[in-house]
């Protein structure tokens, strides 16, 4: 790796008016130190915080503020044409809520609706702000829609409250803007098959065995291999998450439909990667009308294993990259290094779900990936979609090593 890394890349900065507004300056260093081309847009309210001299001075280029400036032309035009990627930073609730509406009535607004570069929003806002639900809701509707917006980070705000809302590092954000510049469709010869979710395995009409997972992790992964260039399809049970856009989605509700779908998708795909919490049991003969409670204190019900999707897929493998997720609550690397043997796995993600903000429902994870030899990579407390790019990044080192 160079380190002018960044060489012939074009990026627009764009400056919101948060405290956060002289951290844009330091970013904007490392930007220039590893050679990129950065032009910077200020907001109005921006500039209430930071004179534009500062980023003029750094950037090597006028600041641009003004959507109706007279000396530089369809300015907008020109910067949305050009840029390989817009960052945001800071993002305020404001700039958040009005890119979420397709809101056009300032320069950086008009000018992102007109682009088609990759979108990375930094936030920085008060901690309750940032857990509004309305914020909230924008967040996810600019994710849906393929933009990139970085979780804050929880700690001392600049209130000198506590809680979630601080800026992101620095590392953070160069690494989220290096590797979407830098991205390399590394995915392009690749067709991936990724599971993701619960299962729900009928009791009667109306109930049903599940587990906790929310299938963010498995959202990440396929969001994330689409964005590399992989050709993905998607097989996920019930959650409450949107299907990652472009990506190839079936879904399922049992086992038994989650393991047809992926034996009809099996033999065309070089990656599997089973990130499904397929629920283990199901009844061995749900009930065709609801159950009635009819006075009795104790119920029992007789369960069957359900098919072990990737243990039964060992025997047709065709060359297929095989992860597996172990999620534990005791004896992690025990646990995993035998599902890893059993199932015929390549590599499985282990992660202990006792941790707090790690495995079911959270936005974030930590896990041990582990392969044949032992351990690969012990990976901290991170958001699920990084992690997501960690885990194909491991696995691309070991197709590349295969061939
Ligand atoms: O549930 P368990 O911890 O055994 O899951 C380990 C791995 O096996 C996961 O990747 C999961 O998707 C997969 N699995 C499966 N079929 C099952 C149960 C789990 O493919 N019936």
């Amino acid at each position: 790796m160079t380190t002018k890394q960044l060489f012939g890349k074009r990026i627009v900065l764009g400056v919101g008016g948060s405290i956060a507004a002289y951290k844009a300056i330091l970013l904007l260093r490392r930007l220039t130190d590893l050679g990129a081309d950065v032009e910077v847009v200020m907001t109005a309210s921006a500039r209430q915080f930071i004179t534009p001299l500062t980023f003029q001075t750094l950037s090597g280029h006028p600041v641009h503020t003004d959507l109706f400036a007279t000396d530089d032309n369809m300015t907008h035009l020109r910067l949305a044409e050009t840029a390989d990627l817009i960052l945001v930073s800071p993002a305020t609730a404001n700039l958040i809520g009005r890119f979420a509406q397709g809101l056009a009535d300032d320069l950086l607004s008009t000018l992102i609706l007109a682009s088609h570069a990759p979108l990375l929003l930094v936030p920085a806002m008060d901690g309750g702000m940032w857990q509004h639900p309305l914020v909230q809701q924008n967040v996810k509707t600019l994710r849906e829609t393929g933009v990139e917006v970085l979780d804050p980070e929880f700690g001392t705000l600049a209130s000198g409250h506590i809680g979630w809302g601080r800026f992101p590092s620095e590392e953070t954000i160069m690494s989220s803007i290096i590797s979407l510049l830098t991205m390399p469709g590394d995915y392009h010869n690749e067709v991936l098959l990724i599971t993701a979710g619960p299962t729900h395995e009928a009791i009667d009409p109306v109930r049903y065995i599940t587990n906790r997972s929310s299938g963010k992790m498995g959202y990440a992964l396929a969001q994330s291999a689409q964005k590399r260039g992989a050709q993905v399809t998607f097989i996920t049970g019930p959650t409450s998450l949107t299907p990652p856009p472009g990506v190839h989605t079936i879904s399922v509700s049992t086992a038994e439909e989650m393991q047809d779908e992926v034996h009809k998708h099996f033999a065309r795909a070089t990656v599997v990667i089973m990130a499904a919490a397929v629920a283990d049991y199901r009844l061995t003969h749900p009930a065709e009308t609801k159950l009635k409670k009819q006075g009795q204190k104790h119920l029992s019900l007789a369960l069957s294993l359900t098919p072990d999707i990737v243990g039964n897929l060992a025997a047709k493998k065709t060359g297929q990259f095989m992860v597996g997720f172990a999620a534990e609550t005791e004896n992690l690397i025990e646990e995993a290094t035998r599902k890893l043997k059993e199932k015929g796995l390549d590599m499985i993600v282990a992660n202990d779900v006792t941790q707090p903000d790690a495995g079911f429902g959270s936005d974030t994870n930590a896990a041990i990936v582990l392969d044949a030899h032992g351990i690969v990579e012990d990976m901290p407390l991170m958001p699920k979609r990084g992690m997501a790019m960690k885990i194909l990044d491991l696995i691309r080192v070991c197709l590349d090593n295969r061939q």
